[in-house]
């Protein structure tokens, strides 16, 4: 494991984008796991600065999806996506692959997933982390070796991503994710976290053994994992405190 532990939330996004801008400099057909939430927005605006990087022949693979949710709903990671990363990149969109959160088949669409998955091998998968240890919407529990399924969301995550929605209602209970058995077969690995509610979840991934209780600890397995940090998140680790 690489632990990068930075000063603040630009400089972490700065270090993510120089492991991710290197590997689509150097690989034109790069195919990249990508995440939402708040934590990658940072990298994401470096992405979509650098004019000198092209994606023309990149394709995307994100980890999730709200179930219930089509891509043009303002709240969908396919919305999220569009708006905070693709549409300032000269990526194609036929390469940037989500679940169908309004699939009428939701096992078929898991089955389509992991499909796709096994004929996009990712180079590189970007992670955020929950405040309950979770990695894409793998909650506690959830087995090593599960691929895309649905999920009903713990508390703790409705909780935590009802800030983007008007009402705690209005966040969906259940979820398309990526199973841990997929999101530890990119060759490269890149978790991201940032902030003090983060900093428990990391001390656990960093000091204690791989347990399904802590779905990020299924990384710890993983040759080529990147762990880059805020101060603030990195603020419970013995070692660098
Ligand atoms: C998002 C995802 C989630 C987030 C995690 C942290 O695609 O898979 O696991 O990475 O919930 O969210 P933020 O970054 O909003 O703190």
């Amino acid at each position: 494991m690489k632990l990068i532990v930075t000063e603040t939330y630009e400089a972490m996004s700065r270090a993510a984008y120089g492991v991710i801008g290197s590997l689509v400099s150097k690989k034109k057909d790069a195919v990249l796991g990508l995440a939402t939430g708040s934590t990658p927005l940072g990298l994401y605006r470096l992405m979509a600065e650098d004019r000198t990087v092209s994606y023309r022949d990149v394709k995307t693979v994100n980890l999730d999806e709200y179930a219930g949710l089509s891509a043009a709903h303002s709240q969908s990671y396919a919305y999220f996506m569009r708006e905070n990363l693709f549409r300032y990149l000269d990526i194609l969109p036929q390469n940037t692959h989500i679940p169908n959160g309004v699939a009428p088949d939701p096992a078929e669409e898991c089955a389509r997933y992991d499909g796709l998955l096994d004929r996009l091998p990712r180079d590189l998968q970007l992670l955020g982390i929950g405040s309950n240890g979770h990695i894409a919407f793998n909650e506690p529990g959830t087995p090593f070796d599960a691929r895309t399924h649905i999920v009903t969301l713990a508390e703790s995550t409705v909780r935590d991503n009802s800030r983007l929605f008007d009402r705690i209602e209005d966040v969906p209970k259940q979820a398309f994710t990526m199973g841990l058995a997929d999101i530890v077969r990119a060759k490269t690995v890149v978790l991201l976290a940032n902030g003090r509610n983060k900093a428990e979840a990391v001390r656990r991934l960093i000091e204690e053994d791989a347990d399904p209780a802590l779905p990020a600890s299924a990384l710890k397995q993983h040759e080529d994992l990147y762990v880059i940090l805020d101060r603030e998140a990195a603020s419970l680790l013995h070692e660098t405190a």
